[in-house]
């Protein structure tokens, strides 16, 4: 089985749970790709039996790079013949999103956007969505966002992922990969 993980991270909450979602993935036998996102690269997606994608959440989408990668490689597979009319699924194709997020204004909410908008690709492209899953992760702490991290609807999420955050995606990763 081929595995992908494909992130951006822009203040390295992701960065976390990318990483202990390759090693999970490492620990449990198999190979993984880790790839963080910076704008249109050249991904074979299709060549993988299995992708892990997530992003950061800003303005309840994923961060602009991750945008950017997304277009790219839509407007590839369109112009491939790859995005199909009722988009068929491909046999044994696999996608898990994820993102991290603080949702102080209207909590999960304000991510789930961002979650879908990274799921369409895949969808399109005729993968199955196993699971979408919702990290909390606190705002940089300096300057203006100060007190996004205390004030928000989902009460102090300082610190955030924190370890138990971490142990219960090892657990959701060995999870999906029976699947
Ligand atoms: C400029 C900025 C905008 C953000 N906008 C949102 C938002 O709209 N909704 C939300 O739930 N979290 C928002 N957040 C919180 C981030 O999604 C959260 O801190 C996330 O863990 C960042 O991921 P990263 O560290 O991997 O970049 C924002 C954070 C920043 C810095």
């Amino acid at each position: 089985m081929k595995i992908l993980n494909l992130y951006f991270s822009s203040t390295g909450n992701t960065d976390k749970v990318a990483s202990r979602i390759t090693a999970t993935v490492e620990k449990l036998g198999h190979r993984i790709d880790t790839v963080k996102i910076t704008g249109d690269q050249e991904i074979d997606l299709l060549s993988y039996d299995f992708i892990f994608v997530g992003s950061g959440v800003y303005q309840w989408l994923p961060g602009k790079g991750l945008q950017e990668f997304i277009a790219a490689r839509l407007a590839h597979y369109a112009a491939a013949g790859e995005i199909k009319y009722a988009s068929p699924r491909r046999s044994g194709k696999k996608v898990v999103v994820y993102c991290t997020y603080g949702g102080a204004h209207t909590g999960s909410n304000e991510a789930v956007p961002a979650v879908k908008f990274m799921g369409q690709l895949f969808d399109h492209l005729g993968f199955e969505i196993v699971a979408e899953w919702y990290y909390l992760g606190a705002y940089p702490g300096q300057g203006r966002m100060k007190d996004f991290s205390t004030l928000g609807r989902l009460g102090n999420i300082t610190g955030r992922p924190h370890e138990a955050d971490l142990l219960d995606l090892e657990e959701r990763v060995t999870g999906v990969l029976r699947v």
